[in-house]
């Protein structure tokens, strides 16, 4: 199967050794690559940030700019684009200042063919990419710390609130007993700590349940299927809404071993804040199924107003919301499922524009 093409970003503003670059490179057999040419800096600098880019080549003088200054520049925008500096004389001191900066290679114009080229390219692109993953798996590993210690302080304070808690109860049925002839105004203040006293056991019920591991019932289940049916489980506040759904499946099964009740709950929860954000009448929902090695992906986009940088590194707590009425355990319990599923939630959102909460599970293949 051919491969995709790569994407270059080639800072270089002699347009010789950009055709020299661009020569070497149509002559690698195995990969095929789209190279956008910029000669200067100034009009390089809106691009370094995009995401498009599997590797920037940078020439070593860039008009006024050294390739050390640019690969600064790249490092802060851009933090995972690897960078390879190109030079017309070797330079040891530049070197080891190249890679101190965290340039993937340096290379010399004169000295390289069109293997050493490919393969330089493929190992910067290949480390990137591992040490992307790496930082990755970090964050998750950090959040799902995190969100332990949220449950075992959640069980904590469950069990010091609910004891003393009882003995309000009971001490509050006790004098309901004992006043005989009780007024009206007596009656309701009786009410009144029953009701809270209610509201605070549910609070800690509701609590414990989005923060503690379940028993899972497994069952092998395709991920379209558990899609589907969770937008049937929500089909009345769609269509209340004119929400359009559009559905980009893969035709593949991806099959995953999950309960699939409560992974629905999982989806349902991130499904009905959507609803909830998007605008009545253009509201848009995406629903997105890919199959990336050995994990299932789905994504659920909206076009809903977005989530506030500062509020994106909370909305797993519980009671975090950010809504009038809301009671904010939807995604404790959603984040919950999939963590006891050795799954993961990533939520990616810009103000304005929408989110997209991408949920990855192991993918199965005869479980
Ligand atoms: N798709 C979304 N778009 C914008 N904000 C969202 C979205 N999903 C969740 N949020 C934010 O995260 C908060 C927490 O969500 P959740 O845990 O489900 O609790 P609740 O819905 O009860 O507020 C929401 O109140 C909202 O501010
Ligand atoms: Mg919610």
């Amino acid at each position: 199967m051919a491969k995709d093409p790569l994407h270059i970003l080639h800072l270089e503003d002699d347009e010789e050794d950009y055709i020299l670059i661009r020569d070497l490179l149509e002559d690698t057999d195995q990969q095929t690559y789209e190279i956008d040419w910029i000669p200067s800096f100034e009009d390089a600098k809106g691009k370094i940030a995009l995401d498009g880019y599997d590797i920037c080549l940078v020439d070593y003088m860039l008009g006024k700019y050294t390739g050390l200054e640019v690969l600064k520049y790249i490092r802060e925008k851009n933090p995972h684009l690897p960078v390879i500096i190109f030079t017309g004389r070797g330079d040891d001191n530049i070197d080891i200042e190249a890679m101190n900066a965290g340039a993937a290679d340096y290379l010399i114009k004169g000295q390289i063919d069109a293997n050493i080229l490919e393969r330089s390219i493929r190992y910067a692109i290949s480390h990137s990419r591992t040490l992307k993953q790496l930082i990755e798996n970090e964050k998750s590993l950090r959040a799902a710390e995190q969100f332990a210690l949220t449950g075992r302080v959640a069980q904590l304070i469950a069990h010091e609130v609910r004891n003393p808690l009882t003995n309000v109860k009971l001490a509050l049925q006790q004098l309901q007993e004992e006043i005989q002839d009780k007024e009206e105004e007596h009656t309701s203040l009786f009410e009144l700590i029953d009701r809270n006293c209610n509201r605070i056991n549910q609070l800690i019920t509701d609590l414990l349940d989005s923060t503690r591991f379940n028993q899972l019932n497994y069952e092998n289940v395709s991920i379209n299927n558990i899609l589907d049916e969770t937008v049937e489980l929500a089909r009345d506040r769609l269509e209340l809404k004119k929400i359009k759904v559009q559905k980009s499946y893969r035709n593949d099964i991806c099959v995953v071993h999950i309960d699939k009740e409560k992974m629905k709950i999982a989806f349902l929860n991130i499904l009905i804040n959507a609803i909830e954000e998007v605008p009545e009448g253009d509201g848009i929902i995406k629903l997105i199924t890919e199959k990336r090695q050995d994990k299932c992906i789905a994504i659920i986009s909206d076009n809903g107003k977005g989530i506030d940088p500062n509020a994106l590194n909370r909305i797993f707590e519980p009671f975090f919301t950010g809504k009038k009425k809301g009671l904010g355990l939807g995604l404790t319990t959603t984040y919950n499922i999939l963590l006891s599923h050795n799954g993961n939630l990533k939520v990616e959102s810009e103000i304005g524009k929408g989110s997209s909460f991408i949920i990855t599970l192991d993918f199965t293949s005869n479980k």
